[in-house]
């Protein structure tokens, strides 16, 4: 099958995806979108194939959703259109393994992208970044919350804010990519690792990603109201009265373990 915006080739059990817009550094129009969507059906749906990488050029990952098919959009348009939910829904209902590999600029909708996937894989030469700020915007396609999670408040806050670039080095210290590789190996290290996980017990593979997914995906606030739940709980024990009476006897506490 043949898209507009995509090349799709299968290398035995692996599906590998590279967009094709070099003249917008891949910025992602409708019809990126609608070329992704298919693809990745495809390749959940083919039992031949056990993992798919998603690459672009060496100068851009992605550049972020197309600015140009954006910027004339009437407002009430985005809502009504409920504007990149159904891409986000369903890249991220594929149940099969994906990896991506990011050279160059991963921004904005890019560097969203590359979040959903299951990891990345980035060339030394590889720059994330959420600038939508610059544009009167946020981040759409689930920035702000994948981010957050994979590198924390602080850096993920800065991002948003100020727009700023993180490069590779950084990238992989903070926890946003699994692994750096010189740029001319991306590819053939992206290929290495799917071939490895295409070798996989395939049911063994669905299933660790939702499990991991499942760590990453649960929510926030839930967690907060189990945490005071649990710090409520902890009131009740002998050693929460002996530890505040003790602080306030200024001495140390003698605890008893209930
Ligand atoms: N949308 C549409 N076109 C884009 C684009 C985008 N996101 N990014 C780049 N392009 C186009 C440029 O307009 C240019 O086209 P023309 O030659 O026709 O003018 C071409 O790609 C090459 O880009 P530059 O000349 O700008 O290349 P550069 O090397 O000077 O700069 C860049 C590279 C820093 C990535 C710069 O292109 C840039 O800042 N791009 C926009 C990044 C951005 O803001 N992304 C967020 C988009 S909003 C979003 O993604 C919303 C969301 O959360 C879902």
């Amino acid at each position: 099958m043949s898209y507009e915006t995509i090349l799709v080739e299968q290398r035995d059990a692996v599906t590998l995806v590279t967009f094709n817009r070099p003249q917008a550094l891949n910025a992602l129009n409708k019809q990126v979108l609608k070329d992704l969507i298919d693809a990745f059906a495809a390749y959940d749906a083919d039992p031949a194939q056990r993992c798919l990488v998603l690459t672009g050029s060496e100068k851009a990952f992605a550049a972020g959703a197309d600015i140009k098919e954006m910027s004339e959009k009437p407002s009430v348009d985005f809502f009504l259109e409920d504007f990149f939910a159904e891409w986000t829904s369903r890249v991220t209902a594929t149940r099969k393994p994906w990896i991506a590999a990011v050279s160059g600029f991963a921004l904005g909708g890019g560097c969203e992208v590359a979040m959903m996937a299951d990891f990345i894989l980035a060339a030394d030469t590889a720059k994330f970044g959420q600038p939508e700020i610059k544009l009167g915007v946020a981040p759409g396609m689930g920035g702000s919350q994948r981010l957050t999670r994979a590198v924390g408040k602080a850096k993920a806050m800065e991002m948003c804010l100020t727009g700023r670039m993180m490069d590779a080095a950084e990238a992989e210290r903070s926890g946003l990519v699994a692994r750096v590789v010189p740029a001319a190996d991306l590819l053939d290290e992206a290929l290495k690792s799917a071939a490895a996980i295409a070798a996989m017990p395939p049911v063994a593979a669905m299933i660790n990603k939702e499990m991991v997914n499942l760590a990453f995906e649960g929510g926030l606030s839930q967690a907060i109201l189990i945490e005071r739940r649990l710090f409520q709980i902890l009131t009740s024990t002998e050693d929460r009265t002996e530890g505040m009476k003790a602080f306030v006897e200024k001495r140390p506490g003698l605890w008893k373990g209930r």
